[in-house]
């Protein structure tokens, strides 16, 4: 059978290399908590099935799992979703069959199942560059969401500052020295760059191992999108906003959220039209 050719892009280095090493990636999140409790808070209050996009090594997948919520994770990274295997099998039998994994594109891939609750969580939409990768997306989650589901998706807000950093490649940002769960004592520093047309934010890492192993680059690349720019895409992807928080302590959006989480559902069809109205609720 021939091969089914991808509309798309294929799946750039910048939103796949910071995911190659799963014990680094878990290293550098494990204190980031605040949208774990967020999120299982939120599934246990919900009480659906779960459908996460970006599932990665199930940082959060696997503590809704243990809230006896089933979780169908879906991510491009083989290594991410390897890790997430060897974690899985370490849990109890209970927790297991409640974990259901799906390498894909999360702009294609496609389930026959519907669900109450479908998340996108820690910036997983950054990696969503254009405008035609945030459209098939979101048309992917309006095919798996539930009447009268839930669509929660999270985003880091643009920092001015961060975006104004100067690309020079003399201008790293040093960091501390740190042990690497592979490479041993390592000396780090990231370098910035935003592209002002496409709005992409490019972070190149550079770790250099204390050993004298090569040293290794790696590129992360996030779109970045405003507040009133990503309502937008929301409302003319056919969804309704439901709520916004500012934080994942729930506080209400501000000038100073760094973070803002929509809660949108399928809008419901509206017409302006009295005599529209009228006939569609004949129907
Ligand atoms: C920041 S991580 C989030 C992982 C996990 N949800 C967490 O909170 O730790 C983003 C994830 O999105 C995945 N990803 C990036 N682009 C993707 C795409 N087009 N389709 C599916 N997954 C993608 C990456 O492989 C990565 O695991």
């Amino acid at each position: 059978m021939p091969s089914q050719k991808s509309p798309f892009a294929p799946i750039p280095p910048g939103s796949s290399e910071h995911y190659s090493d799963a014990a680094y990636y878990t290293k550098t999140y494990a204190g980031r908590l605040e949208d774990v409790a967020y999120y299982v808070d939120l599934a246990v209050q919900l009480g659906g099935e779960v459908l996460e996009y970006g599932t990665g090594n199930g940082r959060i997948a696997l503590p809704i799992a243990r809230h006896g919520i089933p979780v169908t994770g879906i991510d491009a990274s083989r290594p991410m979703l390897d890790d997430f295997r060897e974690r899985l099998a370490k849990e109890p039998a209970e927790v297991q069959t409640r974990i259901t994994l799906r390498e894909g594109d999360m702009r294609t891939t496609k389930l026959r199942k519907k669900f109450p609750v479908v998340l996108c969580t820690f910036n997983t939409i950054l990696h969503l560059y254009t405008h035609e990768d945030l459209a098939a997306f979101f048309a992917r989650v309006q095919a798996h969401l539930a009447p009268g589901g839930r669509f929660v998706v999270d985003l880091s807000t643009p920092s001015l500052a961060d975006l104004a950093h100067d690309p020079d490649p003399t201008r790293e940002r040093k960091m501390p020295r740190f042990r690497h769960p592979r490479l041993g004592l390592v000396r780090y520093g990231e370098r910035f760059a935003y592209d002002f047309m496409t709005q992409i934010f490019r972070v190149t890492m550079r770790t250099t191992p204390e050993n004298g192993a090569p040293e290794e680059i790696v590129e992360l690349t996030q779109r970045q999108f405003f507040p009133q720019e990503f309502r937008h895409y929301l409302q003319t992807a056919g969804f309704e906003i439901v709520h916004t928080d500012g934080s994942f302590t729930s506080a209400p959006p501000d000038d100073f959220s760094e973070v803002l989480i929509f809660h949108a559902k399928r809008k419901t069809k509206q017409f302006s039209d009295p005599a529209l109205r009228r006939d569609e609720t004949k129907k």
